[in-house]
């Protein structure tokens, strides 16, 4: 099986108000097209580890590869260019723009990467939007949507550019029951059939329980790890 990523013995300190290690001796591997969830209880360190995985914290010790390429150690500037073309969040707090449309949220990315016209972004942006149902609001001010719908428009503007992985810090926190099922059943596709890989933090336990593969953290360590039956 080929690896989308590989963590290699990282090490995390904070040092306020002390000086405390988060991680732990952290280390795994994620296959492609995987479906993985992360858990633990709270404060355990997992939103630390993806911030690590996202490229974005790049304060701690060990290694991190992504698609074959050692990210660890990397300029800025390329870990910007990296993840724009690579990875997509999905955070509990979305940080879109309150004042542009939520099609246009969503079409940011893509304009950044100026991978197709713009004409051609609209399009595949209207498509996303439609595939989490958020066709109807699309051009809506993101503001003026509820929180729910912001959370899609935020997962739709996360896969706008095909990511290899897509992260999320609790994904499907803010949302229903309905809501939350129409996420995972998206996630579980763009795995399947796409080989996309999610690795997402969950709370919640039927996700966790849907997903290929569990990994359980504890004190800044990982505990565990197991596959859920094929479903
Ligand atoms: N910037 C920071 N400075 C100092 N300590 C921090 C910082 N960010 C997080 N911590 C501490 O690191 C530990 C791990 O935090 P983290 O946010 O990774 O936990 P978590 O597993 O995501 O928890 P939750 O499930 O509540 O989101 C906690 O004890 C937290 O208080
Ligand atoms: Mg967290």
């Amino acid at each position: 099986m080929e690896k989308v990523l590989t963590a290699r013995h990282l090490n995390k300190y904070f040092y306020e108000p002390d000086r405390f290690q988060v991680l732990r001796e952290v280390t795994f591997e994620v296959e492609k097209g995987e479906f993985l969830a992360v858990v633990g209880k709270s404060g355990c360190g997992k939103s630390t580890l993806l911030y690590l995985l996202s490229t974005m914290d790049t304060d701690y010790e060990g290694t991190i590869a992504i698609n074959g390429e050692t990210v660890t150690g990397r300029s800025q500037d390329y870990l910007s260019r990296f993840r724009n073309e690579h990875l997509g969040f999905v955070f509990q707090f979305h940080f879109l723009l309150p004042e542009f449309t939520a099609i246009r949220n969503v079409m940011l990315p893509a304009l950044k990467l100026g991978r197709y016209s713009e004409k051609e972004v609209e399009h595949r942006a209207y498509e996303k939007l439609k595939m989490i149902g958020m066709a109807e609001h699309a051009n809506k001010p993101a503001g003026k949507l509820s929180g729910g719908q912001q959370q899609r428009v935020a997962i739709a503007r996360a896969l706008i550019n095909d990511p290899t992985i897509v992260m999320g810090d609790e994904p499907t926190g803010n949302l229903d029951k309905t809501n939350t099922q129409i996420v995972f059943d998206i996630f579980r596709e763009i795995a399947r059939e796409n080989q996309q890989t999610i690795i997402a933090v969950t709370h919640d336990p039927d996700y966790a329980a849907g997903c290929d593969r569990v990994i359980e953290m504890s004190d800044g360590m990982i505990i565990g790890s197991h596959e859920n039956k094929v479903q």
